[in-house]
């Protein structure tokens, strides 16, 4: 616990020191503690970390936290189940590596409106999947237009998905082409809406030191931008002109020779934590390739530009829940989070 309250530690120290080896000495409750510490590794939305965990002796329990929710990008709060989802992913890849086998119980089949995993003693199954955990990254640089060999590609086809879940690869430059008037159209609705970039200032980090003082949100240097005071990035931010923000976005997108939009049949929490784990596992195994991969979520987050999507998309019945773009670019900063101690109840 004392190890995680090191506020004399600088930033990339920091974000290093969260992200160290799972510690496999241990057993009881330090080991669910290993555990839980490396679900929060998982992406979530503005890196608002809404979740919160209850440790029982063979169980551990995932709460929303909606003191932490987003009411304007996110109001029937789609992204916070899917971040959960994110973070049972990483807490079952990491059970399993450790020796244990799990059982999960959905939120719509429980009273608690929680994810209930259940742990029972089994042999250890390492994955590489395990050891991509805390390098992946949502990395938002601009990507180098190098192509996925095609026997990569075949891996990533390959994934197993969720019941309801399913994946639609855009592979070729005219296909990535098509998801950037998507992207246009949900930056403008974005990026005009005062309440949408309200939010996202408050969820900003301008400096470092106002990201250690608060080890959650969206540092600056982590999409690329440089430091500055809050007062002058608040008026950077509140007075983006969309069709910039449009642009900045369309370039990373060509930037990018493949995307994926990961879509459902079915909208409800379940469902919405098993597309999480789907994506968990989709970006842990590019991680574990040496592939990057970034969000672009605009056109789904805004309803009316989903339904243009989705019909673009030719999905049929299936909605779409995230769009991701892959390909290679350089890291950028790690995000920081908050401590173990923070997130249990
Ligand atoms: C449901 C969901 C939606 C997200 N949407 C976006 C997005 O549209 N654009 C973006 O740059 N990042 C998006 N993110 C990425 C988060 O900002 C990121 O996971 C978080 O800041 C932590 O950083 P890390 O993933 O690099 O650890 C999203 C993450 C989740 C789980």
């Amino acid at each position: 616990m004392l190890l995680e309250y090191t506020p004399w530690l600088d930033y990339d120290q920091q974000a290093a020191l969260i992200r160290r080896p799972l510690e496999r000495e241990l057993s009881g409750s330090a080991h669910l503690r290993e555990l839980v510490r490396y679900a929060t590794l998982a992406a979530t939305g503005h890196n608002t970390q809404a979740w919160k965990f209850a440790l029982s002796e063979n169980a551990i329990e995932i709460y929303p936290d909606y003191s932490r929710r987003l009411p304007t990008v996110d109001p029937a709060d789609r992204e916070l189940w899917i971040s959960l989802g994110c973070a049972l992913e990483n807490l079952l890849i990491a059970a399993r590596a450790t020796g244990y086998a799990a059982e999960v119980i959905y939120p719509d089949a429980t009273t608690t409106e929680s994810i209930r995993v259940v742990l029972t003693k089994d042999t250890a199954q390492e994955s590489p999947l395990f050891t991509a955990i805390p390098l992946r990254q949502n990395t938002r640089s601009d990507y180098n237009g190098q192509a996925v060999e095609s026997a990569l590609l075949d891996q990533l086809q390959a994934l197993t998905v969720e019941p309801d879940v399913s994946l639609h690869f855009m592979i070729s430059t005219a296909e990535v082409e098509r998801m950037v008037e998507y992207v246009t159209l949900g930056n403008l609705s974005q990026y005009g809406d005062k309440a949408y970039v309200d939010e996202l200032i408050a969820w900003l980090r301008f400096t470092k030191k106002e990201a250690l003082a608060s080890p959650d949100g969206l540092y600056t240097r982590g999409s690329g931008n440089p430091e500055i005071p809050r007062w002058l990035g608040k008026m950077f931010v509140g007075g983006t002109d969309p069709r910039q923000q449009a642009d900045t976005d369309a370039r990373k997108l060509r930037s990018s020779p493949h995307a994926l939009v990961i879509a459902s049949r079915s909208e409800s929490k379940t469902t919405w934590v098993r597309i999480g784990q789907v994506y968990e596992r989709m970006a842990l195994l590019l991680t574990a390739l040496g592939i990057q991969s970034a969000f672009l979520n605009q056109p789904i987050e805004v309803p009316q530009v989903r339904s243009q999507f989705q019909s673009a998309l030719g999905l049929d019945q299936a909605l779409p829940q995230l769009l991701l773009r892959f390909g290679y670019g350089e890291l950028l900063p790690r995000s920081l989070r908050r401590p173990v101690e923070a997130v249990l109840v």
